[in-house]
């Protein structure tokens, strides 16, 4: 990793150009800097970071919409060029031949620089009140798509859940639950930690959080909804022995392959079987979500927004964004010089 200066990108005809304000840092981005994922563009070694942006428009194409000063958000991932059916439809989110490429992630310069270009199909326009918290965007945009997952997966019979569990209280936990809070369902977080933001996080927001074993707190809650948020296997497991009857799981943690853990197969099939339940996995989103997010972050208090928001780091100690802290939400690299 290393902070670079490039020449300043020029912007085509149907591009915005834009200032960074800010870029998140997430997990995807500690596991290409460890090289354990992530693409440059072909025929090059080195990639931009970042997928998490926020920035401000600089200058815009006529007739586009945006105009300077305004606040946006650039889409992660760009449909295949065959492209697939899904991709054809927009649903890049559910591209089928995985020859997407993603901003930041695999083979498209991110936006974790000073000045970028995005094309204006995908940019989204953020409410200008978001110029603190509007980089959680994207993991918010994740987690709108995981609850239209569940809504969906809901609804192929009468569906009125009650209640939600969210398993971990990273960004993306607490994002989702946030969501689950704005549709009125009763939302229980689950995370290790006993202080620090996290329980203060979620009180605030008017859920219930707990730190006991997973077992126990999902046995005792049967959850109609479970948003995953960890990848940890014991608690993916968890998740799915102890939903209500017409349960659905959302994955949306990504895991590293090789560990294993004991599982009764048979039982959690027939659970799943005999209740009718379902286990969905969920990446990426697409401008629907977008905008599903731009919503639900328009509808939440700022105040509370910018309190996920646990570290800002300066561009020039960028790497310290990449060392975990135990009290670490959500940390940020601001990249207008102004935090
Ligand atoms: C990003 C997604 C992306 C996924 C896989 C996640 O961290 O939020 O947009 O699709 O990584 O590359």
């Amino acid at each position: 990793m290393q902070l670079t200066e490039l020449p300043d990108p020029t912007p085509g005809t149907d591009e915005l150009l834009v200032e960074g304000i800010a870029v998140g840092v997430c997990g995807t981005d500690k596991e290409i800097v460890r090289a354990d994922y992530g693409w440059a563009p072909p025929g090059r070694d080195r990639l931009v970071l970042g997928h998490e942006s926020l920035g401000r428009v600089r200058s815009a194409p006529g007739g586009s919409g945006f105009s300077a000063g305004d606040l946006v958000v650039g889409v992660v991932r760009r449909p295949d060029p065959v492209p697939c059916g899904a991709c054809a439809r927009g649903e890049f989110d559910s591209c089928r031949n995985g020859r997407y490429t993603e901003r930041g992630i695999k083979e498209l310069d991110g936006y974790g620089a000073e000045l970028w270009c995005v094309e204006t199909d995908y940019a989204v326009k953020l409410d200008p009140r978001l110029a603190d918290a509007g980089v959680l965007m994207e993991p918010t945009s994740v987690v709108a798509k995981a609850w239209e997952q569940v809504r969906r997966v809901g609804e192929r019979a009468w569906y009125e859940p009650k209640r939600a569990l969210v398993t971990g209280a990273g960004p993306i936990g607490l994002l989702g639950a946030m969501i689950g809070v704005q549709q009125g369902l009763d939302v229980h977080v689950l995370d290790r930690v006993t202080d620090g933001p996290k329980p203060r996080l979620v009180e605030q927001l008017g859920a219930t959080y707990h730190h006991e074993d997973a077992d126990e707190v999902a046995g005792k809650l049967e959850p109609d909804v479970v948003i995953e948020a960890t990848g940890a296997g014991g608690l993916v497991f968890s998740a799915i022995r102890n939903t209500a009857s017409f349960g659905v799981v959302c994955l949306t943690g990504v895991s590293p392959s090789g560990r294993k853990i004991p599982v009764d197969a048979g039982s959690v099939n027939r659970e799943i079987v005999l209740e009718n339940d379902v286990v969905v996995g969920s990446v990426n989103a697409n401008l629907r979500h977008y905008r599903q997010a731009a919503d639900a972050l328009a509808a939440a208090d700022p105040d509370w927004l910018r309190g996920l928001i646990t570290r800002r780091v300066p561009l020039e100690s960028y790497q310290d964004a990449f060392e975990a802290r135990s009290d670490d939400v959500k940390v940020v690299i601001g990249l207008d010089g102004s935090r």
